[in-house]
C-alpha cells in the first residue's frame, strides 16, 4: 500500500493538481483527479458563436501563446489537446460551465460574457505569469482537474474613479481596467467633471479643457489655508476616450460617464462664468470640499450648456446609463439669485413642510436632464440626493450616505445601485495604523469590511429586484500617484468582486484571505501596488526590517 502510494506519487512527478484559487470564488467547483496541460493546447470554435465571442476566443488563444511560449492555434474542430469554446443557448448571459479533463477543456456559455468569464476563471488557475506581458517557460502550464459552474449574483458589478481630484493617464485607466476584468466586474463609472477639475474634451464648450481642466495650486495636505502654488491638470481628447471606451468594450466593460451637476461645476463656471448665478469670476478650485458656487438654473443658457456637453458626451459613451451627478449642491446662491427665484415663480414651485423651494429647483433641473438624455434613447443615474423631494420615473439611484437611499428609493419602485460609503468606500483608511498609511480621507474601511457587504440588507424581498448591483467608489482628493490609487484598490477589489458576484451562502472570509496569496502574485506580475494590512504589513512603503543579526561570540 505504501510502496503503491510512494508510486503514484513519483508518476504524477511534477504534475500534482494545483489548488484553485479563484476569485470571486465560483458558484461551484468539484476537483478531480489529474492534471490538464495548457501549453500549446489548441483554441477550438465551436459552432454559431456570435463575432464577440469568436474575438475574445482568438484573444485568448494569443494570451497562451504570449504567456506559455507555446503556439495555440485557433481551429475549427476539434484536434489533440485543446480548449472547446461550444455554445450552449440555454445558460443565461452572463453563465459559464468550465469542465477540464485530463484531455481538453470545454467551455460553454450563451454570450461573450460567459466565455469571458471562463477564461478569467482558467486564468486564475495557471500560474500568475499568466496575467504577464511575457512568455514564462519555466511556469508549470497545467490546470487542474475540474468541473464548474458559475454565474453572478448581481448585474451591474461597478468601480467608480474619480480623475478629477487627481488625474490619470489613459495607460493607468486601462491598466486599471485589466484588473477589473480579471474580477469579473463590468461597469466604469468614470467621473469626468468637477470643481477642481474638468477632464473631457467638448468640442462645442473649448473653454472647459483650456481654461477648466487647470488649476492653480493644490491644498497641501489637510492644510486648508495652504496650496503648492503649481499648475496642474489634464484631460482626454475625444479620440483618448474612444479608445478607453474600446479598450473597456473589449473586456466586456461599460463605461458609464459623469458630469455631475448642477453642483460640483466650479471648473465649468470658471470657463463658462455666465453660466453661474453671481457670474462669476470663478477660479477652478485649489481645494477639496463642497463649493457653494453651482450652476444657475435660473437661465436658459445653463440648460443649452448641459444638453450641448451631453450631446457630445452621449456621442462617445454608448452606455445605456449616463450618470448626472446631483449631489452636495448647496442652495444658498439660488436663493439669492433674481433669475432663480424667477424661475421657481415662474414654474410655481412652493416649499413644503420638508422642502424649500430650492429643493424642488433642484429637482426640476433633474426632470429636464432625464427628460432629454431619456429623449435620447438612455437612462439617467444620480446620487442619492435626487430622491429629495421630488423624483420621476425612470432613474436609477446610486445610494453613497450609506444604505439608506437606496432602501427608500428601491422601496418606491426606483432601480438602485448600492455604493454605500460605509462598505464601498476606498478613499477611505485600510487599517487603523493611520500614523504609517498613507495619506487618506479620514474613515476605516479594512478589507473584511469590505467583503461582509450584503447590497440587499434591510431590503423587502419584493423589492430587491430593484438592486441592479454594487459599486465602489474612489475619490482621489488625497491619491495623487498611480501607485497610491493602485494600493487604495487593492486588494479591496478583490473583496468587492466577491460581494458582486457571489451569492451569500458562496461567501467565506477565511477561504477569501488564503486566496489573496496567489492575488499577490498576479499583482506582482502585472505590476500593481497593494496593501498587506490584511496579512499584518502596513503603509505603502512598508519595508521589513529584519531582526539584528545574533552578535557572535567571540
Ligand atoms: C459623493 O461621495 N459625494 C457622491
Ligand atoms: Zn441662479
Amino acid at each position: 500500500m505504501e510502496l503503491l502510494a510512494v508510486v503514484a506519487i513519483a508518476v504524477a512527478g511534477c504534475t500534482k493538481a494545483p489548488e484553485i484559487n479563484v476569485v470571486p470564488n465560483p458558484e461551484s467547483i468539484v476537483k478531480g483527479d489529474g492534471v490538464f496541460k495548457i501549453a500549446g493546447a489548441s483554441v477550438c470554435i465551436g459552432e454559431g458563436l456570435d463575432a464577440e465571442s469568436v474575438q475574445w476566443a482568438n484573444t485568448f488563444a494569443q494570451r497562451l501563446t504570449l504567456v506559455t511560449g507555446k503556439q495555440s492555434r485557433v481551429v475549427a474542430s476539434p484536434e489533440g489537446r485543446c480548449v472547446e469554446f461550444v455554445l450552449n443557448a440555454e445558460l443565461a448571459d452572463e453563465e459559464y460551465v468550465l469542465e477540464v479533463t485530463r484531455k481538453n477543456v470545454r467551455i460553454e456559455a450563451s454570450s461573450a460574457a460567459g466565455f469571458r468569464f471562463a477564461t478569467q476563471t482558467i486564468g486564475q488557475m495557471l500560474p500568475a505569469s499568466y496575467f504577464g506581458k511575457a512568455a514564462d517557460p519555466s511556469a508549470d502550464w497545467i490546470l487542474p482537474v475540474a468541473s464548474i459552474k458559475d454565474k453572478p449574483r448581481f448585474g451591474y458589478r461597478g468601480l467608480h474613479l474619480d480623475v478629477c481630484r487627481h488625474f490619470y493617464s489613459v495607460e493607468e485607466v486601462e491598466k486599471i481596467l485589466d484588473v477589473m476584468a480579471a474580477y469579473k466586474m463590468n461597469r466604469l463609472h468614470w467621473h469626468l467633471t468637477e470643481d477642481q477639475g474638468w477632464r473631457i474634451e467638448i468640442k462645442k464648450y473649448p473653454k472647459l479643457t483650456e481654461i477648466g481642466a487647470w488649476r492653480t495650486g493644490t491644498m497641501i495636505g489637510k492644510d486648508w489655508d495652504k496650496d503648492d502654488g503649481q499648475r496642474y491638470g489634464g484631460f482626454y481628447t475625444q479620440e483618448q476616450i474612444r479608445e478607453v471606451v474600446a479598450y473597456a468594450a473589449d473586456l466586456g466593460i461599460t463605461v458609464i460617464p459623469e458630469i455631475d451637476l448642477p453642483g460640483h461645476m466650479v471648473a465649468a463656471l470658471a470657463s463658462y462664468p455666465e453660466l453661474g448665478c453671481s457670474g462669476g469670476p470663478y477660479e477652478v478650485r485649489k481645494i477639496w470640499g463642497i463649493a457653494d458656487e453651482v450652476l444657475c438654473p435660473g437661465k436658459e443658457a445653463t440648460f443649452e450648456f448641459i444638453e450641448g456637453v451631453l450631446e457630445e458626451v452621449m456621442e462617445l459613451f454608448p452606455s445605456e446609463y449616463i450618470h448626472i451627478g446631483g449631489d452636495e449642491c448647496p442652495k444658498t446662491e439660488w436663493a439669492k439669485c433674481r433669475d432663480c427665484q424667477k424661475r421657481i415663480r415662474s414654474l410655481g414651485i412652493k416649499a413644503d413642510k420638508r422642502h424649500s423651494a430650492e429643493q424642488f429647483l433642484q429637482n426640476y433641473v433633474t426632470a429636464r436632464v432625464q427628460k432629454f438624455v431619456n429623449d435620447h434613447g438612455r437612462k439617467i443615474i444620480g446620487w442619492d440626493e435626487i430622491l429629495e423631494g421630488e423624483l420621476a420615473p425612470g432613474a436609477t439611484v446610486m445610494s453613497w450616505r450609506g444604505a439608506q437611499g437606496g432602501i427608500e428609493a428601491a422601496k418606491k419602485g426606483f432601480d438602485v445601485i448600492m455604493t454605500p460609503n460605509t462598505y464601498m468606500y476606498f478613499d477611505y483608511y485600510q487599517s487603523d495604523k493611520k500614523d504609517v498609511e498613507p495619506l487618506a480621507i479620514g474613515g476605516h474601511l479594512p478589507i473584511d469590511t469590505v467583503y461582509v457587504c450584503n447590497p440587499c440588507k434591510d431590503i423587502p424581498e419584493e423589492a430587491q429586484k430593484h438592486v441592479l448591483g454594487v459599486q465602489a467608489n474612489l475619490w482621489t482628493e488625497y491619491i495623487g500617484t498611480p501607485e497610491h490609487l493602485e494600493y487604495m484598490l487593492l486588494p479591496r477589489m478583490a473583496a468587492l468582486s466577491e460581494v458582486q458576484w457571489c451569492s451569500p451562502g458562496n461567501k467565506d472570509f477565511e477561504r477569501f484571505k488564503a486566496s489573496l496569496h496567489h492575488a499577490f502574485e498576479i499583482y506582482d506580475v502585472m505590476g500593481l501596488n497593494y496593501c498587506k494590512a490584511v496579512f499584518g504589513e502596513y503603509g505603502m512603503d512598508y519595508v521589513k526590517v529584519d531582526e539584528p543579526a545574533e552578535e557572535k561570540a567571540e
